[in-house]
């Protein structure tokens, strides 16, 4: 009972860049596993083609997001748990942060834009974590660039192999329908056509007259194109999926509805259950008795009156059961939870227990932070829950001396919330706010003068990167800090990283420092993968 529980779940998110179709697919995925009636219902979560300066509605969005964060159906007999990730690029942390507690992820192309930096990032974090994925090529309503030349791009951009599983038939305004290289069918694209945008029809293979009949001339094409693809590409193998090594390509049209029930089929076939995770100890296995869960997610301000945050915690093994005691770790003390969250759409509803790949929202009132693990006593720390490199840098400024201690503190829990990251300065305390995005500034200065009453005013740096510093060679890493202090700081594990100015720079610097490992990313909270500045 307990082990169906886990392999009926599928723990995943959607990626790409924003206006590829995202909340599009999210919505049509949710509508067919009845998890929402009417489309319209995640376009509230949107949080992008804003500025600077409506950070006030971001934060206000950020508030009605929370509600869809996780968003659970059922769907062939299994349940589906879809993590929602922020659309805004300047949020991409929160994104590298979520893709840590999914088992696989679909990444969304327009097929007329073709691969874009945002999707380019994120499937670097997809790559290190050897997260499988599945690529849904949308848009096809549209006049795009050339399937075999998009599957370039997506070999050639986000290096990895790809398998089509389905092929398009025509695009744009010819556009006919695909045929599906895995169950052999043809779907017939009927563009605005009522709830579904097309009709299956069952075909003996390629050579089949029902596709003349539907397809006319374009039948011609596509048993070239169908013949040139198996020439060209491997066949599709599951535990190459599964190894994150090929990566199976869909053609469709989310905001017609056409080929998402296909992708859906598909994806609930063949994306893998929850899996073991490594912790600093051992790896720990899904369907071990004993509970473990790490937070990978902390959500504030949900409600401005009150302090209340939810951290969403991804559980690993074992059961969760509301009112029961779990340890957690860096704190070394026992906590229960009276009213553990579950999300469906927009309803949050408490639960009694949960499993792994389930992903609940535990509410809190400061004592969590991302990274940490809970237990039933076992004193392991997950691995794989990176701080990266931010690209915009900020020294803080405090412009009320009196506020000093609201500020530190302040500063201290938003940035245990991971809405930044924080370094320190040997020399003159300098306190340096990293980022991957402008707008975080206004966020943590709008809330650090209304939570924590405490004004501060931000000055650039003309920093662009930060790297953890790892090194066998004790005393080159002495050398170096010493050469360069100017530039080193700590994170807030004290874990010891340089700032560089340029990408130019730092490839000097790495030339001259070959002893010395430059990281682009870090584990939050263990700190292990840098080395302690107090060794340095
Ligand atoms: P995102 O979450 O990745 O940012 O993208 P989103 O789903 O919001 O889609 C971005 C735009 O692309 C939307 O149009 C959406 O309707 C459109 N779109 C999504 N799928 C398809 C598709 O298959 N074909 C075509 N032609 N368009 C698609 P919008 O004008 O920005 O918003 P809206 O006014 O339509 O809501």
């Amino acid at each position: 009972m307990y082990s169906e529980e886990i392999s009926k779940r599928r723990t995943f998110a959607i990626i790409s860049h924003p206006d590829a179709g995202k909340t599009t697919l999210t919505e049509k995925l949710l509508l067919f596993g009845g998890a929402i009636q009417t489309a319209g219902a995640v376009k509230s979560n949107k949080i992008k083609k804003s500025t600077s300066s409506d950070f006030m509605e971001i934060e206000r969005q950020r508030g009605i997001s929370v509600a869809t964060s996780v968003m659970n159906f059922e769907y062939n007999g299994q349940k589906i748990n879809l993590l929602d990730t922020p659309g805004h690029k300047d949020f991409a942390e929160d994104v590298y942060r979520t893709l840590t507690a999914v088992d696989s992820v679909i990444i969304v192309v327009d097929c007329v834009k073709g691969v874009e930096e945002q999707t380019e990032k994120l499937m670097e974090v997809c790559r290190m974590r050897k997260t499988p994925v599945i690529v849904f090529i949308n848009k096809l309503d549209r006049e795009g660039k050339r399937p075999f030349e998009l599957l370039d791009e997506i070999e050639a951009k986000l290096r990895i192999k790809v398998r089509p599983l389905s092929w398009p038939i025509s695009m744009g305004s010819s556009f006919k329908g695909v045929y599906n290289l895995y169950d052999k069918s043809l779907y017939l694209f009927r563009p605005g056509g009522a709830s579904i945008g097309e009709e299956v029809l069952t075909v003996h293979d390629i050579d089949d007259r029902v596709l003349d009949e539907h397809l006319g001339e374009y039948a011609a094409q596509l048993r070239e194109d169908v013949a040139l693809l198996d020439g060209v590409y491997e066949p599709f193998e599951q535990g190459r999926y599964l190894e994150a090594e090929l990566a199976p390509v869909f053609f469709g049209s989310a905001v017609n509805n056409f080929g998402v029930k296909e992708l859906l089929n598909i994806f609930t076939t063949i994306a893998p259950p929850p899996l073991s995770r490594p912790a600093d100890t051992r790896a720990i296995h899904p369907h071990e008795k004993t509970f473990s869960g790490f937070v990978f997610k902390i959500h504030a301000n949900i409600d401005p009156r009150h302090r209340d945050r939810i951290a969403f915690l991804r559980i690993c093994s074992g059961k969760f059961e509301r009112n029961k005691f779990f340890h957690h770790v860096r704190l070394g003390k026992d906590f229960k939870f009276r009213s553990p969250a579950s999300f469906l759409a927009r309803e949050k509803s408490i639960i009694e227990e949960a499993y792994p790949g389930d992903v609940i929202g535990l509410y809190d009132t400061g004592n969590f932070k991302i990274g940490d693990t809970l237990t039933e006593g076992e004193k392991i720390m997950f691995h794989g829950i990176p701080s990266f490199s931010p690209e915009v840098f900020r020294e803080v400024l405090n412009t009320d001396p009196m506020r000093s201690k609201q500020l530190e503190k302040g500063l201290e829990q938003l940035t245990d919330e991971g809405v930044a990251q924080l370094f320190s300065h040997k020399q003159g305390n300098r306190r340096i706010i990293g980022t991957v995005g402008e707008l975080q500034f206004d966020v943590i200065q709008y809330r650090l003068l209304h939570e924590y009453g405490a004004s501060c005013r931000f000055v650039p740096l003309s920093y662009t990167k930060a790297c953890w510093l790892t090194s066998t060679n004790i005393k080159k890493l002495a050398e170096f800090s010493r050469y360069r202090s100017e530039h080193l700081f700590t994170d807030k594990d004290g874990s010891l990283v340089y700032f560089s100015a340029s990408d130019w720079t730092l490839k000097h610097v790495q030339e001259e420092y070959p002893e010395i490992e430059f990281h682009f990313s870090s584990e939050v909270n263990t700190g292990r993968s840098g080395l302690k500045a107090r060794t340095a």
